[in-house]
């Protein structure tokens, strides 16, 4: 740096700590040398929060939260989605972009949980970054499902309906609280003004708090690896730096560019090409105007919804109450945010594990994949056996694991310093995911 660019780094160095924070949480941020692709999706999260909001701000200032009909006899809110989409300078993209990127939050962020599965990441001394983790898959729930009754389509307003209707079958305050969330006693323009209140303002705070809680709690213990070993147990003497450990940046920084990269190709191929991406993304039934008098014939939630939606429906009604799905449904979320104290393995990553969570985590990846087919599907005698089954195993895998989990250990011993690249891994990781992607298909057009 010239000697100008110092002296003004200087000056700010002497008022704010600048540098030393760069130093600490970047340029001398010691990541484990052997990430893989599995660690592209925090920084990609991190991407698609930062689009969800430079979008969502562009979206607010011509969308407007107002159920009353217009003139035409449109709802105010669904004329000025469609006023975005058709009217509005560039209004298209950035309403797909935000679109898209709600959809794609939820891809990345499943990854980048299921990273955290294979590779025991929530295991000690990482246990508080999982949860922070498991508070903003709760935050970003709530965004999801708020963010979507905005444009007043149908399903906007019949899903909104349906899912504040389950807190009216909690006990004694059920019917209560359901009136109080939506300040009606049906989904109606009161409700539509707080949900865009909570979605542009309260919930985005929440969320940007705890992913700053999430990475200050990741640099304080620093980064799990895929093969679940401590690098700073092994440190050179002189440096007090890790052996197997390598500046964050250069060396992720432009590893993070080539996720992106795939990333944006992914991202602006649905965006440009597909971004109802069949109904998935944007539902067809939503580019209806909500009308309270008609409702249409299947309702489901998006398809990030829809396995724990399916566990809901598979739990029937008992003792004359439907509050058994809901807690059923709620418990499905908990369990996730409790993982650190349920698995008891000695080993934190998958390849020295033993047998007995391989079998369990692949029958807790078809059960969830089936759940989110079954959950988007209208529910048959068959459909919701298959579902209680698949709910079975999905609570199997959370409620077991401290027993599965506790002696189970691989054939390869744990190494002590961190393993180089294995071929023969990568291409038994793609066999999984063609077998993954084939069977889902398959199921899907069976059930
Ligand atoms: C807005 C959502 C999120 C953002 C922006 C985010 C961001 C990040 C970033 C940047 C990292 C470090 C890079 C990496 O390891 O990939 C990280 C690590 C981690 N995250 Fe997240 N995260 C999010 C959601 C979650 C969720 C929902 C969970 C789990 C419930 C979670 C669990 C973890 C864990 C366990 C690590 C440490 C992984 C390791 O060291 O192996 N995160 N996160």
């Amino acid at each position: 740096m010239n000697n100008k660019g110092q002296t003004i780094l200087d000056w700010i160095d002497e008022r704010f700590p600048l540098t030393s924070t760069m130093k600490a949480h970047i340029t001398e941020y010691y990541a484990p040398r052997n990430f893989n692709f599995w660690y592209f999706f925090g920084s990609l999260a991190m991407l698609v929060l930062v689009i969800q909001i430079v979008t969502g701000i562009f979206l607010t200032m011509n969308y407007k939260p107002d159920g009353t009909l217009n003139g035409a006899g449109l709802p105010v809110a669904f004329a000025s989605v469609e006023y975005i989409m058709r009217d509005v300078a560039g209004g298209w993209i950035i309403r797909y972009m935000h679109s898209t990127g709600a959809s794609m939050f939820f891809v990345v962020v499943y990854l980048h949980m299921f990273r955290g599965l294979i590779y025991g990441s929530y295991k000690q001394p990482r246990e508080l970054i999982w949860v922070f983790g498991s508070l903003i898959f709760l935050c970003l729930m709530a965004e999801a499902f708020m963010g979507y009754l905005l444009p007043w389509g149908q399903m906007s307003f019949w899903g909104a309906q349906v899912i504040v209707n389950l807190f009216g079958s909690i006990p004694v305050i059920g019917p209560d609280l359901s009136v109080w969330i939506r300040g009606d006693f049906v989904v109606s323009d009161a409700t539509l003004n707080r949900f865009f209140a909570l979605h542009v303002i309260a919930v985005p705070l929440v969320l940007l708090a705890l992913v700053v809680a999430h990475l200050v709690a990741l640099h304080e213990v620093g980064s799990n690896n895929p093969d679940g070993v401590e690098i700073k147990k092994h440190k050179d003497p002189a440096t007090g730096i890790p052996l197997d450990g390598i500046p964050f940046h250069p060396y992720y920084t432009v590893k993070d560019i080539l996720g992106v990269a795939v990333f944006l190709v992914v991202f602006s191929a649905i965006v440009f090409f597909m971004p109802e991406m069949g109904g998935f993304f944007l539902e067809h039934p939503n580019f209806d105007p909500a009308d309270p008098l008609k409702t249409p014939p299947h309702i489901a939630p998006v398809w990030y919804f829809t396995p724990f939606y399916a566990i809901l429906r598979a739990i029937p009604s008992f003792l004359g109450t439907q509050v058994w799905g809901v807690l059923g449904m709620g418990a499905a979320v908990v369990l996730i945010a409790l993982l650190p104290w349920l698995d008891k393995s000695p080993v934190k990553s998958i390849r020295y594990r033993g047998p007995k969570f391989k079998i369990m985590l692949t029958l807790f990846i078809i059960s969830f994949i089936g759940l989110g087919t079954l959950g988007a599907l209208p529910p048959t005698a068959s459909r919701t056996l298959i579902s209680q089954i698949f709910s079975v195993l999905y609570f199997a895998f959370f409620l077991g694991m401290p027993f599965y989990t506790k002696n189970d250990v691989g054939r390869t011993p744990v190494p002590e310093r961190v393993t180089d690249t294995n071929g023969r891994r990568q291409l038994v990781f793609l066999v999984l995911v063609a077998v993954t992607v084939i069977g889902a298909t398959l199921f899907a057009k069976l059930v």
